[in-house]
Formats: structure tokens, sequence, C-alpha cells
């Protein structure tokens, strides 16, 4: 597992958008997996910038996002549907049927796992993985206890998750419980895996990450498994480390 650390989140936000767009232009067509919540925002920011002023293209380019709430629809201001069209979709030449998450509003779950599976499979697996991290170290909503084995299943959200989650929401009652996600096996076939972090709420999850077991009570532990790691965090999320 390779560390780099830079002073800010701001040089976090280029240094992925910089290594993103590498990817894109040299390995057409590449498979990303995106992640949503606050870490990446900054990234989805200078990707648009770097397609504004550089004209980079996403057409080639197939996406997979690691989840998406149950219970909503696609166009529910809250959805990681609407969180990934408005944020980055929207200002970048993606083609839509490239544009993968789970369906959280599927009437049967179990199916629309199985076949987020099977369209990963399709794609030839997913070249770069993006991963923000839990301060209870879940990666996508794989909760502590989640088997290093699982692939994208529905989950129950931890009540600290969803805390972690409630300034997206009006109201707490509004937030979902449940939750479809890539599972950690998914996660870990992926070729490269990038996780973020940044600010001190990350550093008791980066210092256990980095200085701890392999423990399935902190999932983002199974990355030690995998063999292409870079965990890339500012200065306030490395503090803990020694
Ligand atoms: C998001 C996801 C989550 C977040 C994690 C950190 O798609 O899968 O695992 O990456 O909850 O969230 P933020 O970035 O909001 O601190």
């Amino acid at each position: 597992m390779r560390v780099i650390q830079v002073p800010n989140a701001q040089e976090m936000n280029r240094w992925a958008a910089a290594h993103i767009i590498q990817l894109v232009q040299t390995q057409p067509p590449s498979v990303l997996g995106f992640a949503t919540g606050s870490t990446p925002e900054g990234i989805y920011r200078e990707l648009v910038a770097d397609h504004r002023q550089n004209g980079t293209s996403y057409k080639e380019v197939v996406t997979f996002n690691l989840d998406e709430y149950v219970g909503l629809k696609r166009d529910h201001p809250n959805s990681y549907h609407t969180y990934m069209q408005t944020r980055l979709f929207d200002h970048l030449d993606c083609v839509s049927h490239r544009t993968h998450i789970p369906a959280g509003d599927a009437t049967d779950l179990a199916a629309e796992c199985h076949r987020y599976e099977q369209q990963i499979s399709r794609y030839g697996g997913i070249d770069l993985q993006l991963l923000g991290i839990g301060r209870n170290g879940h990666i996508g909503f794989n909760e502590p206890g989640t088997s290093f084995d699982s692939r994208t299943h529905v989950v129950k959200l931890t009540e600290s998750t969803r805390n972690a989650n409630a300034h997206f929401f009006q109201r707490k009652e509004e937030i979902p419980t449940h939750a479809i996600t890539m599972g950690i096996a998914s996660i870990l076939s992926s070729r490269q895996i990038l996780l973020l972090a940044a600010g001190h709420t990350k550093a008791e999850a980066i210092a256990r990450l980095i200085e701890g077991p392999v423990d399935a009570d902190f999932p983002a532990s199974a990355l030690k498994q995998h063999s292409d790691v870079t965990v890339l965090a500012d200065e306030s999320a490395c503090q803990h480390l020694a």
C-alpha cells in the first residue's frame, strides 16, 4: 500500500484528478469506479475544469459507482444518481449508457445486485476505483463485519453512517435505512485503487488503515490484500501516523 501525503485537500484533488485524466488519455476506453460523498467533490470539480479548458474527452469512458441508496428514485435530489449527474456527468461528454450506478429503486434488489456485477464483468472489470473512507473504516457501504468475499449486495446502514450523511438531507427521517453497495471482493477486483482522505475527522481511520492489522471489523483493511492501492491523504488526515 503506497501512501502519498499532500499538504491539503486542494492538493489531494489536483493529484487525484491528474491521475484520472492521465488514465483517460492514455488508456482508452478506461473503466472508472467512482464514489460519492464529500471527499471526491473537489476532484470532480477539477475534472470538469480540465474538460472545459483542455477538452479531455470522456466519450469512451465507462463508469461504475460504488453504491446507491435503496428506495430513492433516480431523480431524487439526494440519490447518488443525482449527485453524479449534477457534479460530474452533466458537465462532461460522457455517454449516458456507459455510466452505471446501482438502481436503488429496483423492485427486485437481489436481481439488481447480480445484474450490476455482470455489467462490471462485461466491461472487463474496473481499471481504477476511487474510494473514500468512513470513520469506522467502511468502504462503499461495507460496514464493519462485512465479509471480504462480498459482492454487490444490499446493506442496512449503521446509525453512524446515516448520521455522517445527514448533512445532505433536510430531515433525519429522510435518510434511507438501506443501500446497494459493491462488495469488498468487488472493490478488490479493481486493477488499481485510489483511497482518498482529507481532514482531521479521517485521521484515526487512516492511522488504523496504515498501521493496523487486516481485520473484518475494519473493512478498509481488506485493501492490504490488494497489490495496487494508493492512499492519498492530506496532512490533517495523516496526523496520527507514527
Ligand atoms: C460513497 C461511499 C462512502 C464514502 C465514505 C466517506 O460512495 O461509498 O464509503 O466514501 O462514507 O464519505 P465522505 O467522503 O463524505 O467523508
